[in-house]
């Protein structure tokens, strides 16, 4: 294409809804991920890597064809190679499940997984709500036990501490076995049946699709009806509140507060028993940071032999803002030194000297001047000042003669400058280096 040089070319924007994450932002991403990571470590978690692109069969099938999800906010298009109907994930259980399943991974027993990755939902975008957003998800496939819904939860819990949150309550409840929960949705149905005048059209709609998504009504007018409904809690039977009774006593035992939530009903049909959600009031409607339960029957709805399931998945966008609010920052990472030369002439021992100082384990800059050279010191100070960095290393004439660098202590590093002997350099670096 030929751009006419009269005029800049058009702009092309970003999607709406879907975010660059630029310096110095992505530091706090990096640093969020470095976070996550050392968690899943320490509770034995296993990084796993699935497509972004699925069937959209994967996505119908395993969240629910009624869902919010996948009746109006799914990417879904045809592959105009072959016609194959694919989405973009908005969700990340439905591939784990697949991949595991498709790999025969829990042949020998329980899987603890996680990822860290985008997806997408075709939402309206507003604070803490975007197309493309990003998910820390856990997975813990093959184990039927509370003991592992509350591993999962003291996660989280883990992590807030690790990043230093406060104010994240947890809200908890069960969603007993579908048995429980068909005979709560008949008794449901038949209620709200009987004040059919009372329902706002979205509830019309939901009542023989949805009903229980009718419970999730944020329409005030609604919420009396809502409250005086049928509760599934009083539709369980003895083996589902006993699960759920032994999550509470390991929350207990932690001191983990939680309050029992019988509206909370999640938006994916593939729950069952336990399910929870964290949430703060700082960040207005999107509060819920992260969201989960158990899976039991999912696995062999996507083909698999029939195991159970638990796990979460948390807004990385949401997590970040909520930091932001309470002014927790990660600690700013500048360059150990920054290198400035005397002239076009001192590149090559300047180059050699940063690689050393590389492989040594400092974190280098080397000034880029342009096509003339490096440009003068006074503006290559301004450079390196502006930079953070601890030291300036100076390469001109006279320390290229030498074989040495200068080594100027910035911004009160403390110390007098210095001549090092080039090949004394890993030994400097050993020096200065922080842990
Ligand atoms: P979910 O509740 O749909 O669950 O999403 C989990 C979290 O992702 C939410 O609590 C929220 O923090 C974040 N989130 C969702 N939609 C958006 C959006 N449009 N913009 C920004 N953040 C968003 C799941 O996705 C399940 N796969 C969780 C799970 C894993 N359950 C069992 N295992």
């Amino acid at each position: 294409m030929t751009i006419p040089d009269h005029r800049m070319a058009e702009r092309i924007q970003a999607v709406k809804g879907m975010n660059d994450i630029l310096p110095p932002e992505s530091a706090r991403w990096e640093w969020f991920e470095d976070k996550v990571r050392a968690l899943m470590r320490r509770y034995g978690y296993q990084g796993v890597r699935v497509p972004i692109v699925e069937p959209t069969a994967l996505f119908v099938r395993g969240l629910g064809e009624v869902t919010d999800i996948v009746e109006k906010e799914m990417y879904s298009f045809t592959d105009s190679l072959n016609g194959d109907r694919l989405s973009l994930r908005p969700e990340g259980t439905a591939g784990v499940v697949r991949a595991v399943v498709e790999h025969s991974a829990l042949y020998d027993g329980g899987k603890r997984l996680y990822y860290i990755g985008p997806m997408f939902r075709h939402e309206r975008p507003q604070r803490g709500r975007y197309r493309q957003f990003h998910q820390v998800g856990v997975e813990a496939l093959g184990f039927a036990g509370p003991d592992v819904d509350a591993e999962v939860i003291l996660m989280a819990r883990a992590l807030w501490a690790d990043l230093g949150l406060a104010d994240v309550r947890l809200e908890l409840n069960s969603l007993g076995q579908p048995d429980e929960r068909r005979a709560h949705r008949d008794a449901l149905v038949r209620y709200f049946e009987a004040h059919a005048d009372r329902l706002d059209a979205d509830a019309q709609r939901r009542l023989h699709t949805n009903p229980l998504r009718i419970l999730d009504t944020k329409n005030p007018a609604m919420q009396p009806l809502v409250e005086a409904a049928p509760k599934l809690m009083d539709h369980l039977g003895e083996a589902s509140l006993k699960h759920l009774d032994a999550v509470r006593a390991v929350l207990d035992a932690v001191g983990q507060p939680y309050r029992i939530n019988p509206r909370l009903v999640r938006g994916l049909d593939y729950y069952n028993l336990t399910v929870f959600e964290w949430v703060t009031d700082q960040l207005g409607a999107q509060g819920t940071l992260c969201g989960g339960g158990r899976y039991d029957g999912l696995i062999e709805l996507i083909g698999g032999k029939p195991a159970p399931a638990v796990g979460w998945g948390l807004g990385i966008e949401r997590v970040l803002e909520l930091l932001a609010q309470q002014g927790l920052a990660p600690p700013p990472r500048a360059p150990d030194a920054y290198v400035v030369l005397g002239g076009a002439a001192a590149l090559p021992a300047a180059a050699a000297a940063a690689e050393t100082l590389r492989a040594a384990g400092l974190a280098v800059l080397l000034h880029a001047g342009g096509k003339d050279g490096p440009g003068s010191f006074k503006a290559q100070f301004k450079r390196a000042d502006a930079s953070g960095a601890r030291f300036a290393l100076i390469l001109g004439a006279d320390e290229l003669a030498g074989g040495e660098v200068s080594v100027k202590p910035l911004r009160g590093a403390g110390g007098e400058q210095q001549r090092v002997a080039l090949a004394a350099l890993p030994d400097w670096a050993e020096q200065v280096r922080t842990p």
